[in-house]
């Protein structure tokens, strides 16, 4: 039998400390501290049980990458989530009910997303979940869900797996199947490349896929002159750089996670290579401008949402984003993860249940839902055909260049 360790002790009895009012998240260092303090307060009794579609709160999980290499990824959608449903509980919540958030930290790490599913759904009873950013992660958490019937929607994951993991996970976003070829287009009429070489984070689901979307689209317009791969949180770059350099690309594809590419950026330009470097939404972060500085200038990637976007809703999200996370400005994952948790609701509202079955049906239902990243409506596949915005790192800042429509 398995003992229990005093970790998983407090773990299992410090949940009633986290209400969506005053929590912000979760993350495991801070979580002995409320712990002693709610076991000070006398709250020491076991978990009342509550939530589910039962209880007298609707509880939604939610599982983020909130420290660690792609911190920002996590901190941006979570507090996208967190700011829907403080809007929705301002405006009532739903069925006479509060929602409440849980949220759990995997550190971006990968291995954990499944064990953070089992408890959310088993010990939270979580009704739905929300999550991830990174695609390997969604695709670690979705057969979960999918066994234990309960809907997850991932607010930025954009690898096709993730979707197919089953018929009770969905995504608000477009998937990379529509971003490796609006990439490639941008390689071929924008940079006016014939020869594109690629560099490609082999530990990463997420950077494969959209490697092999980019491919099958730039190989028939133009030639993939080198292909390279890099192990996502390595620190040394320079060798492979040095042969993409020798290759003598017209530009260089690097789909791959902000902090990485910082690093692959800073070393690109020491060895010299002056030759265009792009990207996908994975570069997305404020880090990305903070780690590689000046090497940044002049890149590009595309991505799902920029603040610059003027539609009625994304000038109110931006505002009160604004307003609650001290003058912050919304990255997409915020977006999108304000957009998922509204989507939820929304199903919700249309099922008039929290029942899994139900509420999946009705997710799948979705059509012309107005979010802050756009028209929502879910395709067969349960994955969404949205706009794709290209952005360049001018002047140390993310610049608007253009939106693609699918
Ligand atoms: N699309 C990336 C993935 O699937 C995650 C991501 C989304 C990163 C949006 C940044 C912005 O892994």
């Amino acid at each position: 039998q398995k003992k229990i360790s005093w970790y998983d002790f407090l773990l299992a009895h410090s949940r009633q400390t986290f209400i969506l009012f005053d929590m912000t998240y979760r993350i495991r260092s801070v979580m002995f501290l409320s712990t002693f303090v709610a076991l000070l307060a006398g709250i020491t009794s076991c978990n009342k049980g509550g939530g589910g579609a039962t209880g007298d709160t609707i509880v939604v999980g939610e599982f983020a990458s909130l420290t660690g290499s792609e911190a920002t990824f996590g901190t941006s959608s979570h507090e996208g989530t967190l700011l829907a449903f403080e809007d929705l509980n301002a405006a009532g919540g739903l069925f006479g009910k509060k929602f409440e958030l849980i949220t759990e930290d995997n550190l971006s790490k990968a291995g954990d997303s499944a064990t953070i599913a089992n408890k959310l759904i088993s010990k939270d009873n979580a009704v739905a979940l929300l999550g991830e950013v990174a695609s390997g992660r969604s695709n670690e958490a979705a057969p979960i869900c999918q066994q234990n019937k309960i809907p997850m929607i991932s607010p930025a994951s954009t690898n096709p797996n993730v979707t197919q993991k089953g018929d009770y996970i969905f995504r608000v976003c477009f998937t990379d199947v529509f971003q490796g070829k609006v990439l490639s287009n941008f390689a071929h009429n924008s940079l006016k490349a014939k020869k594109v070489a690629i560099f490609t984070d082999a530990k990463s689901d997420y950077s494969k896929g959209l490697t092999k979307y980019f491919k099958e689209n730039f190989s028939k317009v133009g030639e993939i002159n080198l292909e390279l791969n890099y192990n996502g949180k390595d620190k040394d770059f320079r060798g492979q750089l040095t042969s993409l350099k020798a290759s003598n690309p017209d530009a260089i594809f690097v789909p791959g996670y902000y902090a990485d590419v910082a690093v692959i950026c800073i070393q690109a330009k020491e060895l010299g290579i002056t030759t265009p470097i792009f990207g996908g939404d994975g570069w997305e972060s404020e880090d990305l401008l903070k780690l590689g500085l000046d090497s940044m200038e002049g890149k590009y990637f595309s991505t799902h949402y920029s603040p610059e976007v003027s539609s009625a809703k994304s000038v109110a999200f931006v505002e009160a984003y604004k307003k609650r996370f001290n003058g912050k400005v919304p990255d997409a994952m915020a977006a999108l993860g304000y957009d998922s948790a509204l989507v939820l609701a929304d199903a919700m509202k249309r099922a008039g249940t929290t029942d899994g079955e139900k509420v999946k049906i009705a997710l799948a239902a979705t059509k012309d839902f107005q979010g802050v990243t756009g028209n929502i409506t879910m395709n067969a596949d349960r994955d969404v055909e949205k706009a794709m915005v290209i952005l360049q790192i001018k002047d140390g800042k993310f610049k608007y260049l253009e939106t693609v429509n699918p």
